[in-house]
């Protein structure tokens, strides 16, 4: 099974709203409070994530087929480390390690500090972040609990070493 990440462009922003959509639609299930974006339109960003350099977009394809998306900010944009903002593997493709291996992908191109947030409820995601990062990263991430306005999430802190 080939997993493939690619720079989405400018003329890929559809394609990455349509899977924000579905993403965002997801994710709001596991919000304490009912605040923040649940689609595309409303999420403040994406427009920023073609024209901002610090913000990179990127497209997932399993066997060449469109599979998810990951949006990704670096050290220039967020003053510190790396982060993946937003990752979303399609309800067909998952369960198959296209995640994993998309992260994998991810992670080798910019080795660094890494940091992310999951909501507390999606417990789903909470093991597939620490198995990916226990796999691909230099031990286990720091997990620290934190209180923000859509209530209790863990953030990640973990180190991606450089590989030849
Ligand atoms: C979380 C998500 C990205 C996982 O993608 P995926 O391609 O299905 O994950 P993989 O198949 O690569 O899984 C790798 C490992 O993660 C863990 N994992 C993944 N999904 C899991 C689940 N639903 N329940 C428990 N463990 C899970 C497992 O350890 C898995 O290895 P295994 O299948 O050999 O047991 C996907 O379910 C998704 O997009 N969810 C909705 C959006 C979301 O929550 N994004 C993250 C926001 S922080």
């Amino acid at each position: 099974m080939a997993v493939d990440v690619s720079d989405a462009r400018l003329g890929d922003r559809d394609s990455i709203a349509g899977l924000l959509d579905d993403y965002l639609q997801e994710l709001a299930q596991h919000r304490e409070v009912a605040v923040g974006a649940t689609d595309s339109r409303s999420y403040p960003y994406l427009d920023a994530y073609f024209s901002e350099s610090g913000r990179r977009p990127f497209l997932i394809r399993r066997e060449g087929k469109l599979a998810g998306f990951a949006l990704i900010r670096d050290p220039t944009s967020t003053g510190r480390f790396w982060e993946v903002a937003e990752f979303f593997i399609t309800p067909t493709s998952r369960r198959k390690g296209v995640g994993r291996d998309a992260i994998e992908l991810i992670w080798r191109r910019f080795p660094g500090s890494w940091e992310l947030q999951v909501h507390a409820r999606n417990t789903a995601s909470l093991r597939f972040w620490t198995s990916c990062i226990e796999a691909s990263a230099k031990g286990a991430p720091q997990l620290t609990e934190i209180e923000t306005e859509d209530g209790k999430r863990f953030q990640l802190d973990f180190r991606v070493e450089r590989t030849r």
